[in-house]
């Protein structure tokens, strides 16, 4: 049983409808988060906001909500459905027309859909042992940085690793590093940590910017700068970061062990400064 939101309705999800003529489904016209929301609590609310925020303006598709009316609507959520830790996927698309033209329509109303799903971040014996990801060219547009939800470049890199029985895809773009098809990529080199700055060409992670922070709180050497290839290759250490996989060492890319082929100790350090951060921060109240 889950329970989903829908232009102002809660519903169950298997009752849900909306029309073939959303331009969500005829052009991939909307834009999307993914939040976690841990013992009831979501993580970095404002944070994921603000960059729908910025996704839905970059669209010129008018925000349906306000920062309140959102907060409650994501409260809502959480309080209706069972698991202690979510993963809330929320989409606005720019609505139903009546005929399919690709310039907007004037006149149309926002779909507002969110829905939810037990948290299921990587287990203590997968981020022990680290995990496998192939590479590949970076063949997305040049509007990485908005979280819409066009996203079959993303599924088809994706698919690459799925296909190899791996974790995750890491993207090239003109011989560097962008992110990875569904994570930010973090790059560790003789003791410092590297990670490229935002750019048209990644998404601007919430968790990103959660382990750039620790890094620096903490004092963990880090460089925000362009990433070359080689020195992805070269890596002591490779790590993934998002909402739902957290910190992630990827301790095999391309059929090669990264570093010594097991999560080294800045990645330890950091998945044990992300754990408490987490539980600090819900102590807290979110
Ligand atoms: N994806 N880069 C891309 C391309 C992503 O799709 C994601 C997350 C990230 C990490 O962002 P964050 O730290 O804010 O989760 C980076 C989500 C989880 C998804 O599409 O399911």
């Amino acid at each position: 049983m889950s329970v989903c939101y829908l232009n102002g309705d809660w519903l169950e999800l298997s009752e849900a409808r909306v029309s073939p003529m959303d331009r969500g489904f005829l052009f991939g016209d909307g834009a999307y988060e993914v939040l976690p929301a841990y013992s009831g609590k979501l993580f970095r609310l404002d944070e994921h906001l603000r960059r729908l925020e910025q996704t839905l303006s970059s669209m010129g598709l008018p925000n349906p909500m306000s920062r309140d009316e959102w907060r409650q609507t994501l409260r809502g959520i959480v309080e209706r459905n069972p698991w202690p830790d979510q993963s809330i996927y929320l989409q606005v698309t720019r609505g139903v027309a009546e005929v399919r033209t690709h310039a907007y329509p004037a006149d149309v109303t926002p779909t507002v859909f969110l829905m939810s799903e037990a948290l299921v971040t990587p287990s203590d014996e997968m981020r022990a042992a680290g995990v496998a990801a192939v590479s590949s060219a970076d063949f997305r547009w040049l509007r990485c940085d908005l979280k819409t939800v066009s996203l079959l470049a993303n599924c088809m890199l994706k698919q690459l690793a799925a296909e190899k029985g791996c974790m995750e895809t890491v993207l090239f773009r003109d011989g560097f590093l962008t992110e990875g098809a569904a994570s930010s990529i973090f790059v560790v080199h003789d003791g410092v940590l590297h990670v490229p700055p935002k750019s048209h060409l990644m998404l601007p992670g919430i968790t990103y910017d959660v382990v750039l922070e620790l890094a620096r709180d903490r004092g963990m050497p880090c460089q925000v700068r362009e990433v070359l290839e080689e020195e992805v290759r070269s890596a002591d250490e490779l790590w993934m970061t998002s909402s739902t996989k957290e910190v992630l060492p990827i301790t095999r890319l391309d059929d090669r062990a990264v570093g010594k082929g097991k999560p080294g100790p800045m990645a330890e350090q950091m998945i044990e400064w992300y754990q408490d951060y987490k539980n600090q921060v819900m102590r807290r109240g979110g």
